[in-house]
């Protein structure tokens, strides 16, 4: 069989047609949906039907899973899937609100990330227009790797940059809004704040060669990123500047509109994602994840 796709318009998001990821897959379909992910960074399946379990098992047709860092947003029965939502039952959230609204990588607190995630839409918000929300935005850093200006290109191979989760919660509290009334942060906010683990700091290449296809991708996270190793603070900057600004070009970016039952699927190397927070509750927005453990053996932390 060859597998249909269609096409979006840009490096990746696109979608496998024909194909129940809750059914039993042929091993030559399954090689030509891996093949899929592996070339194009992210792909999609729409209207699945998934328990818990069948996301779980298709997910382990790549590969081990890995279990969410945080794992109070882990499900109870399923800690292999970690749920985003801000559905809020008897006072308590059912997921986490907030699972990446800046360009990210999963996980780069980790010396080796995952190999990449799914995400399986069980709740959409739909505005009064009767449009979708809380959209997620891929960037391909393939494509992008290989449009590099020769310069830019020079600057970051074989360099690394410095991840640092403090400069990262430093940089995402400022964006926090404190509550008009009270002044100060929710107490989730605080919550959170008191929660976070010590400081953890990574050294990451700033080009990742795939572990399965060879590619090139530059790898990258907004925010998170103190400095590259043997460039000052001020310098660091400047490149990053430069790498985010070309990363982001438009040509690089598919945004993907949700439905229910949408199944997305990316890789943590070659692509960047966003999630875009224009929806609020009484709106509910429910994913699921599970995130496909790294293909890298097992590097000391730097
Ligand atoms: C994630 C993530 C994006 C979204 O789960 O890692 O970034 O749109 N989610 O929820
Ligand atoms: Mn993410």
């Amino acid at each position: 069989m060859s597998l249909q796709i269609r096409f979006s318009d840009r490096p990746l998001g696109h979608e496998i047609l024909g194909i129940n990821t809750a059914g039993d897959i042929a091993a030559d379909v399954f090689a030509e949906i891996e093949a899929a992910y592996d070339r194009y960074g992210v792909i999609l399946f729409r209207n699945q039907h998934l328990t818990p379990e069948q996301q779980i098992a298709f997910s382990k047709r790549f590969g081990d899973l890995t279990e969410y860092t945080v794992k109070q947003y882990n499900m109870a029965d399923h800690p292999e899937i970690f749920i985003v939502s801000n559905v809020v039952v008897d006072g308590k959230p059912l997921g986490m609100v907030d699972a990446g609204r800046y360009w990210h990588t999963d996980m780069w607190v980790t010396a080796n990330p995952p190999r990449g995630s799914m995400l399986y839409a069980i709740e959409v918000p739909i505005d009064s227009n009767g449009e979708a929300r809380g959209d997620t935005c891929f960037a391909s850093t393939a494509a992008a790797y290989d449009g590099l200006p020769e310069d830019l290109r020079k600057t970051i191979e074989g360099r690394r940059a410095v991840f640092d989760s403090e400069a990262y919660f430093m940089s995402r509290m400022s964006r926090t809004p404190k509550d008009p009334i009270t002044g100060d942060y929710s107490e989730d906010v605080k919550k959170r704040m008191t929660q976070r683990s010590q400081n953890v700091v990574q050294h990451h290449d700033m080009v990742k060669v795939h572990p399965r296809t060879g590619r090139k991708s530059i790898y990258f996270s907004e925010e998170a990123i103190s400095h590259i190793e043997g460039m000052s603070v001020e310098e660091s900057a400047a490149v990053l500047e430069a790498v985010r600004a070309h990363v982001l070009r438009p040509e690089y970016v598919y945004r993907h509109r949700w439905a229910v039952g949408d199944l997305v699927m990316w890789d943590n190397i070659s692509c960047l994602h966003k999630a875009i927070g224009d929806f609020d509750l009484p709106l509910h927005r429910t994913m699921h994840r599970t995130t496909l453990a790294s293909l890298v053996p097992n590097k000391a932390a730097a």
